[in-house]
């Protein structure tokens, strides 16, 4: 039953899922536009392509002939898995979910004029001046992303008129790709944000797993817990949610779905047919089996009959403050294993940026997430990047 998994992206979150797929007796090959990538040190074979090159892509998938195709991140040439899906290759979780998420208008126009979900309400711009027409629409404050980016790049609140220039020339900075478009989206004073890690299984139902909240910086995750307490009813209102835009969608897998929970509200915001950052609480042991492990099960056809949360867990990052080219040492290990109930694990990038994440501490137990969510901190502050 060995099959051959083409994990296009290499980052830490495809290393676990090379680590849960080889655990299933699986081979699979990484692929990145960088060579020594986290998922390629533990992967069977490697690539080195550029993933927005349509032409490079066929190339590789003509080369492995995969029997899964499984991106791990945004920036691929995804129209190409429509070929690819014809061709009769099997994309996970859909050539359709990787398509429409890599462009925030495809997936946001999905939800809300297609499914009529709730999101907060929102404008595209291709031009300074159509962004001061969104701006009136939507209303100060506001935020504007450009359509193709990930983790805050090119993201700006606007809290006065005399931002929006500023917005404009930051979001055609951040810019991934050559597309000059934005989104201006409302900004939603919310309670707190989570993502539903929610589970699609083509022979089998769709689950969840308990909630995660999570707190972001620079539009970046810093630390997540789970569970997050929150109202049965907004709950079962984002599994709704969740349900509907994953089935559109299509095919098997873990999927991130982010929601915002305002006090009568819940607003769908974005989400990622694949592992989440947020979801490395997951390897706090706060299930039975980690959101990578579950990616897996789903993508093999093993079916999940449920997720119930084991302990309480949180996460925090270990962020890099210097750009370097060089394989970062760690110091303040021994430090950092002086907590009860904790863990850490490194990455393993060869490489480091300002705010580049390079490991993750992680708190487990039975007390208040608060509490699980300062230990973790206090875990990750101990581990230095030199
Ligand atoms: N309309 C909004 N109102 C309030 N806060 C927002 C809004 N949009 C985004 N944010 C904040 O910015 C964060 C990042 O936004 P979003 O998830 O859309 O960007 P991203 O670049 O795709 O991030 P990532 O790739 O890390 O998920 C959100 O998690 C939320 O904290
Ligand atoms: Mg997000």
């Amino acid at each position: 039953m060995r099959k051959k998994v083409l994990l296009l992206g290499s980052g830490e979150l495809g290393k676990e899922v090379v680590i849960a797929m080889q655990r299933l007796a699986q081979y699979v090959i990484a692929v990145d536009n960088y060579k020594d990538a986290p998922a390629m040190q533990v992967a069977n074979e490697f690539e080195v392509i550029n993933m927005l090159d349509g032409d490079e892509l066929d190339r590789i998938v003509e080369k492995h002939k995969p029997d899964f195709i499984v991106p791990e991140v945004e920036s691929i040439r995804t129209e190409r898995f429509y070929d690819y899906e014809k061709q009769g290759y099997v994309v996970i979780p859909s050539a359709k979910a990787a398509n429409f998420t890599m462009n925030r208008k495809s997936i946001r126009d999905l939800a809300a004029s297609e499914l009529k979900i709730n999101t907060a309400k929102y404008k595209y711009a291709s031009s300074l001046k159509e962004l001061k027409v969104g701006v009136l629409y939507t209303g100060i404050p506001c935020v504007v992303k450009p359509l193709m980016s990930s983790s805050g790049k090119g993201q700006t609140i606007i809290k006065s008129e005399a931002d929006i220039e500023k917005a404009w020339a930051y979001a055609m900075e951040g810019s991934r790709g050559d597309l000059m478009e934005v989104i201006v989206e409302e900004f939603i004073n919310f309670d707190y944000e989570i993502t539903l890690l929610t589970l699609t299984q083509n022979r089998g139902n769709t689950i969840f797993c308990p909630p995660i909240g999570h707190i972001q910086e620079r539009g970046d995750y810093q630390q997540s817990w789970q569970p997050i307490i929150m109202d049965e009813l907004h709950l079962k209102t984002a599994q709704i949610m969740a349900d509907k835009i994953t089935k559109s969608l299509g095919g098997s897998g873990i999927w991130g779905v982010e929601f915002f929970i305002a006090k009568d509200e819940v607003y769908f915001s974005e989400l990622s047919p694949r592992p989440h950052d947020t979801g490395m609480v997951t390897l706090a042991g706060t299930q039975s089996f980690n959101q990578f492990e579950l990616h897996a099960r789903a993508i093999l056809d093993i079916p999940v009959l449920d997720i119930p949360l084991l302990r309480n867990g949180a996460s925090a990052v270990v962020l890099a403050h210097k750009e370097s080219n060089n394989f970062p040492i760690f110091t303040g290990l021994e430090e950092a294993a002086k907590f009860k109930n904790t863990d850490f694990k490194i990455f393993g990038k060869p490489a480091t940026r300002c705010y580049r994440r390079m490991g993750v501490a992680l708190s487990y137990g039975a007390e208040e997430t608060s509490e699980l969510v300062e230990r973790a901190k206090n875990v990750a502050n101990k581990i230095k990047v030199n």
